[in-house]
């Protein structure tokens, strides 16, 4: 691809607010982003002022069909994402799909009453694959480029990470990593049948998939073959229904969780018999908590995307913080707090555009990749697999 490539958003939340403000910083790519599309027309007016967007499209189907768009950029809920990116390849069109490729939201026509609680892991599971072949079929039968918007792959700390677990020829024996916070607001998060699972699938897909884009990174430096994933331990919980935490006011952490966990830790065992172990929870205080740790044979490396100690700073009355933005997710602005001075930027969000950008004219694979989208799908419904039977599961490419 010669000109400038032509990108349509689907979504005016807020997964399209910072696509679009991260598009402002990405650099060396000739492109434009020509549509918004969005059921919401307000919310898709004030976003396309905001960042000088030159058509809104309220109908997906007009979107996909138009040939003055090259690339759409999925940023709408999970339970989209599959049927979208489907539907985009079959008209041709590149694709950018936020995290997670898509998961399981209840059987057919069960709507959004249905419960997870006692429902087959194992089907879900086998749902999720099947889902993910569907997702590679229609790629590859159109031959377009397919881009998993995973973020943490592209943020500077876990480059500099990989850069010296390179240097140093390590061999990454362990990794350690987690994304945490206080609880998400949104309602659809404490829904099975409208997130897809819990804080496992809303916020453990970061640290798997930067975890297993090490591996892939070490297996092509040493063999030129990914090292992949091979079996998956795992615990969920909901540590918000303990007893004495509900019996505690004020409550400063998230509650409210239907048939969803707030908390999954799990150990991956990679074909080199090398571990990741990650962890997510909707109930750590504190503010935002992103970092990946890798220890390798010559150096240990911790990636801390938030919080990190570039800005710290110290008030006695947060009221005075109340019109500058401090830090994803923190509960207070008083006390000490440790602001992102440039939060898109050390999440990641502009590299990633960039290479998603420079990949679909190029006519190569991305660094976030479908194979990453698909490994990190299994991972995670492998791991609602085990936390349900407590055994470890194999994953479906090692199974035999
Ligand atoms: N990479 C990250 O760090 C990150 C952070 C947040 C969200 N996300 C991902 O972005 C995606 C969107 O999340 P969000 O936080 O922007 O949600 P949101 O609720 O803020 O926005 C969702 C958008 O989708 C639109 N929408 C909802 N249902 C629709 C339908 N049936 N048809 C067409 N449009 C529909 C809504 O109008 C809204 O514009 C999710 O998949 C989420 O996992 C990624």
């Amino acid at each position: 691809m010669d000109e400038k490539v032509r990108i349509g958003v689907i979504g005016s939340g807020f997964a399209a607010h910072f696509h679009l403000a991260s598009y402002r910083k990405v650099y060396g790519e000739a492109f434009e982003v020509v549509a918004l599309c969005s059921r919401n027309r307000p919310q898709a007016a004030a976003l396309a002022q905001a960042f000088d967007v030159p058509r809104i499209v309220d109908d997906i189907d007009a979107l996909l069909a138009d040939p003055m768009i090259d690339v759409v950029d999925i940023c709408v809920p999970n339970h989209l994402h599959i049927e979208l990116t489907i539907r985009a390849a079959q008209h041709g069109k590149h694709i950018i799909c936020e995290k997670p490729l898509g998961g399981f939201f209840g059987p057919v026509g069960a709507g959004e009453t249905w419960s997870a609680d006692g429902f087959s892991r194992r089907a879900m599971l086998d749902s999720v694959m099947e889902q993910s072949v569907r997702v590679q079929d229609a790629v590859a039968r159109a031959g377009v480029t397919f881009c998993y918007g995973e973020n943490w792959v592209y943020a500077p700390p876990i480059t500099k990470l990989n850069r010296l677990m390179a240097a140093s020829a390590s061999v990454i024996m362990r990794i350690e990593g987690e994304e945490s916070h206080s609880g998400s607001h949104a309602a659809y998060a404490r829904h099975w049948s409208t997130a897809g699972g819990g804080s496992l699938l809303r916020l453990c897909v970061h640290p798997i998939g930067a975890a297993l884009f090490l591996k892939y990174e070490e297996g092509r430096r040493r063999g030129g073959v990914p090292i992949r994933p091979v079996s998956v331990i795992a615990h969920a919980a909901q540590l918000s229904a303990i007893a004495a935490f509900q019996q505690q006011e004020p409550k400063h952490i998230g509650t409210g969780w239907q048939d969803v966990e707030d908390f999954a830790s799990l150990i991956v065992t990679f074909d080199d018999g090398s571990v990741a172990q990650l962890t997510s929870t909707d109930t750590r205080l504190g503010g935002i908590r992103n970092f990946l740790s890798a220890y390798g044979s010559r150096a240990v490396v911790t990636a801390n995307i938030n919080p990190n100690t570039a800005c710290q700073a110290y008030t006695p009355d947060g009221a005075y913080f109340d019109s500058e933005y401090l830090v994803e997710k923190t509960e207070t602005k008083e006390g000490w707090s440790f602001p992102a001075p440039d939060e898109d930027a050390v999440t990641g969000y502009p590299e990633e555009l960039r290479d998603f950008l420079g990949a679909i004219r190029e006519g190569r694979a991305p660094k976030s990749d479908l194979m990453l989208a698909m490994d990190v799908m299994e991972i995670v419904y492998a791991a609602y697999l085990s936390a349900e039977s407590g055994t470890r599961v194999t994953l479906a490419s090692f199974s035999g």
